[in-house]
């Protein structure tokens, strides 16, 4: 960690953005100022009665994910090798804590701009949705990498690349539906996602060039735990932790945002892009990882196939019935 601390402000120049130059939530949402402002929530509303009870719940959840970012940033900044204390006996403010804060301020703009979008479509509860956020970020969550930055940071490399293709995949439903805003805006959170995985796959690339038995032990450990979805513990209000997250996967799975099939797709390219198959200089132990990790995707194809999502009907309370 202290190593790559070293080139954290061009690692922060490269893949993060600055508050003047991104977009933000306000360049995708009714400006209301405008005269025009509620002919425009007029015309989301009525597009919004298009979409299925599915779709909504997906982006619902979506929306909720994001906004439990300060579970997520407070688990990273508690990483070993991130200091964010003054206190010179605290090792100071470093570089790490930097990017992280950096991050959370890109990352604070999804859930945002989709709260607010959500909020207009007159299609969601808010309130529900405002109860299970509050419960979320309340309940926090436990991924399994403890406090080891090369476990944390394949979680993050994993879970970037999941939100791009769940965003990604709202952006072409919303497309299909005439729904070009919300494409719009999909469209581009999936662009922030990219990048971050980008910039956390890095982190790991480099982290292989200096450790690689240790990294690839690491990248075994989160792929036998399985990756853990930051909405782990989602649910109603008025019910038990974590009760609502199989039927949320469920709907999410056969409304095609995000399968167990993406699930295999994403550990597959990080294989490749980490190109875990030309690491040299391995421990016994860890060619053995190795070789669990080239032979997983093939595997966990197979399993995928055999899971049958359910077509049950839930009742989300997040969801408003078309009037
Ligand atoms: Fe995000
Ligand atoms: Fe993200």
């Amino acid at each position: 960690m202290l190593t790559l601390e070293k080139n954290i402000d061009t690692f922060v120049e490269k893949f993060l953005i600055t508050p003047e130059k991104i977009w933000q939530p306000t360049d995708f949402l009714p400006n209301s100022q405008s005269d025009t402002f509620i002919e425009e929530i007029k015309e989301i509303k009525e597009l919004s009665k298009d979409l299925d009870d599915d779709f909504w719940t997906v982006l619902v959840g979506d929306t909720i994910t994001e906004e439990a970012l300060p579970t997520y940033e407070s688990w990273l900044l508690d990483i070993n090798g991130v200091s964010q204390h003054t206190n010179p006996n605290g090792g100071g403010d470093n570089g790490w804590a930097k990017w992280l804060r950096a991050w959370t301020g890109e990352e604070n703009r999804h859930g945002d701009v989709l709260n607010k979008y959500i909020y207009l479509s007159g299609r969601v509860n808010m309130r529900e949705v405002e109860i299970t956020t509050q419960h979320l970020i309340a309940d926090g969550f436990d991924i399994g990498t403890a406090r080891d930055p090369y476990k944390n940071f394949v979680y993050t490399s994993f879970q970037e690349l999941a939100t791009y293709i769940s965003h990604n995949n709202v952006a072409k439903i919303a497309r299909k539906n005439g729904h070009k805003l919300l494409a719009k805006m999909s469209k581009i959170i999936a662009g922030d996602e990219m990048r971050h995985h980008l910039a956390y796959t890095e982190f790991i690339k480099q982290i292989f060039q200096h450790d690689p038995s240790e990294m690839m032990l690491a990248f075994q450990y989160m792929m036998k735990h399985k990756i853990v979805m930051p909405a782990m513990n989602l649910r109603h209000s008025g019910e038990e932790k974590g009760c609502l997250f199989d039927q949320f996967s469920a709907v999410a799975q056969r409304a095609g945002v995000y399968t167990g099939f993406d699930y295999v797709d994403i550990i597959k390219k990080l294989n490749t892009t980490w190109e875990i198959d030309k690491i040299s200089g391995l421990t016994a132990e860890a060619e053995k990882a190795r070789d669990y990790l080239m032979k997983l995707p093939e595997r966990m194809y197979r399993i995928t196939e055999r899971i049958i999502v359910p077509d049950t009907k839930y009742n989300f309370k997040w969801i408003n019935p078309i009037t």
